[in-house]
């Protein structure tokens, strides 16, 4: 019989899991605790854009016509437990207040909430992103507090999955990591997994501590690739260079490869910042602080960025106040394809600004909903055309598509200056001049 599965937590990782263990042939569960969440999955609509999505959950979810009906929500932990043979832990770690901790009360309680209906043999498999040494803490927690004893098993599987690229993430791996204590939760996981593994995505099986840090230390990386790029920009400025032909060239080389070398305005999100104070925090306790204080460099570095994009603003304003300025923002999402807006780096920068006197009128093609829930004190209008109209500046800080494909000439009719700065080094300078523009970057020659 195949496997029945829950999936606890249905925000970006729980939909998408939800979604995708449906689309692999197994009859899914999905729990949440917002009754506002499940009534929209329910009817086959999800909460935040994410390309393909949707489409991937009305294909399953039952009572919409043509569907498979694999897939249901629930707010009953009685009934995930009744049903699952594996049960997927999928909610949210944030940052704590005031620490960079983080904050495990959504995972504790998802735990405590489900142990209590474990009555047969279960598997629970944490994928949320915890500090290392959790995973030991839940395995005896679940031991405890389930009925079934030492038949209710804990494994680790972190995920790694891209927002915008969710589904194709989750439905083709590049790899899959497991932390595993029995051959019984291996077997389960491989189950689980048969279709990717058998289409080539790597199984890695570890024991709970590395699963754990791999999540951590795949997120610190990356985060380190774009700071280092970053600090060249830095120098780039400094020595005239050019930081897009420099990324260029060293990512010839194979061994450092060409990806995440996009210098620019740094990361945010819900993920890469949190997830490398959580390490950091995490490191300290176990009284390992040393080996990440390197960590903190690439946090600084990435929240200079932000702060060295408006003072290029400034500068490229002719200096001193942004007062009575019209400052143009084309984008407001931390990446493209995308609606969050967590910890963006381009709504800071507008917000600066803002604070600063500056006028600004931001537009962004998915995230003005929760930008303006964010920032309801910004100006923002419904194109990129009208966002710039009457700009003494225009600033490009997320690189959707439509931006790279916006033509300098139709916009440059509707500015008071042509002056464009690329905080993400997405745009074709020469396109740009050649239309009558003073295009600037960070990191990139004047002229
Ligand atoms: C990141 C990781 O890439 C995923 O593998 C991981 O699963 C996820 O966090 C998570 O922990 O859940 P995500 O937050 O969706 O995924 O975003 P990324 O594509 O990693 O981009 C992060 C930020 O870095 C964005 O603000 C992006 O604009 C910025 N970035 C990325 C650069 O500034 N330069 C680059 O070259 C690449």
């Amino acid at each position: 019989m195949a496997l029945k599965i829950t999936v606890i937590g249905t925000g970006y990782l729980g939909a998408t899991h939800a979604a995708a263990m449906a689309e692999l042939g197994f009859e899914v569960l999905g729990l949440d605790v917002v009754p506002e969440k499940i009534e929209m999955l329910k009817r086959g609509e999800v909460p935040m854009y994410e390309p393909g999505l949707e489409e991937l959950l009305r294909k399953h979810v039952a009572g919409i016509e043509g569907s498979s009906g694999r897939l249901r929500f629930t707010m009953d932990w009685a009934e995930v437990g009744e049903f699952g043979d594996v049960h997927f832990v999928c909610v949210n770690t944030p940052q704590k207040h005031g620490e960079y901790a983080c904050d495990m009360s959504y995972v504790d309680a998802a735990f405590e909430s489900l142990a209590p209906h474990l009555h047969g043999p279960a598997l629970v498999v944490g994928k949320s992103t915890v500090p290392v040494g959790s995973a030991d803490r839940l395995a005896a927690r679940l031991a405890a507090l389930a009925p079934a004893g030492e038949d209710a098993e804990l494994a680790w599987n972190p995920e790694f999955l891209r927002e915008g690229f969710a589904v194709n993430d989750t439905l083709h791996p590049d790899r899959i990591v497991v932390g595993v204590r029995s051959e019984r939760a291996e077997k389960l996981l491989r189950e689980v997994y048969a279709t990717p593994v058998t289409a080539g995505s790597p199984f890695v099986l570890t024991d709970f501590p590395t699963a754990e840090l791999v999540k951590t230390s795949a997120n610190s990386f990356l985060a380190t690739k774009i700071s280092f790029i970053n600090a060249m920009a830095e120098v780039c400025e400094a020595a005239d260079g050019d930081v897009v032909k420099l990324a260029e060239a060293i990512g010839h080389d194979e061994r450092i490869g060409k990806k995440f070398l996009r210098a620019g305005i740094g990361f945010g999100g819900g993920c890469l910042p949190k997830d490398i104070r959580a390490f950091m925090a995490r490191a300290g306790e176990l009284g390992a602080d040393q080996a990440l204080t390197f960590l903190r460099e690439i946090d600084s570095i990435n929240m200079r960025q932000r702060g060295q994009m408006v003072e290029l603003a400034r500068e490229a304003l002719g200096g001193g106040s942004f007062l009575g300025k019209r400052v143009a923002v084309l984008g407001a999402a931390f990446k493209p394809d995308s609606d969050d807006v967590r910890d963006s780096p381009a709504l800071n920068v507008a917000g600066q600004i803002h604070l600063q006197g500056g006028q600004v009128t931001v537009y962004d093609p998915k995230g003005m909903d929760n930008a303006r829930r964010l920032f309801p004190t910004l100006a923002y209008a419904d194109s990129a055309i009208e966002a710039v109209r009457g700009a003494d500046v225009v600033l490009h800080l997320t690189e959707w598509r439509e931006f790279r494909e916006l033509d300098p000439a139709v916009l440059g009719e509707a500015v008071t200056t042509r002056l464009i700065l690329d905080g993400r080094n997405a745009l074709d300078p020469e396109v740009w001049r050649r239309a009558g523009w003073t295009y600037r970057a960070m990191g990139r020659p004047k002229a």
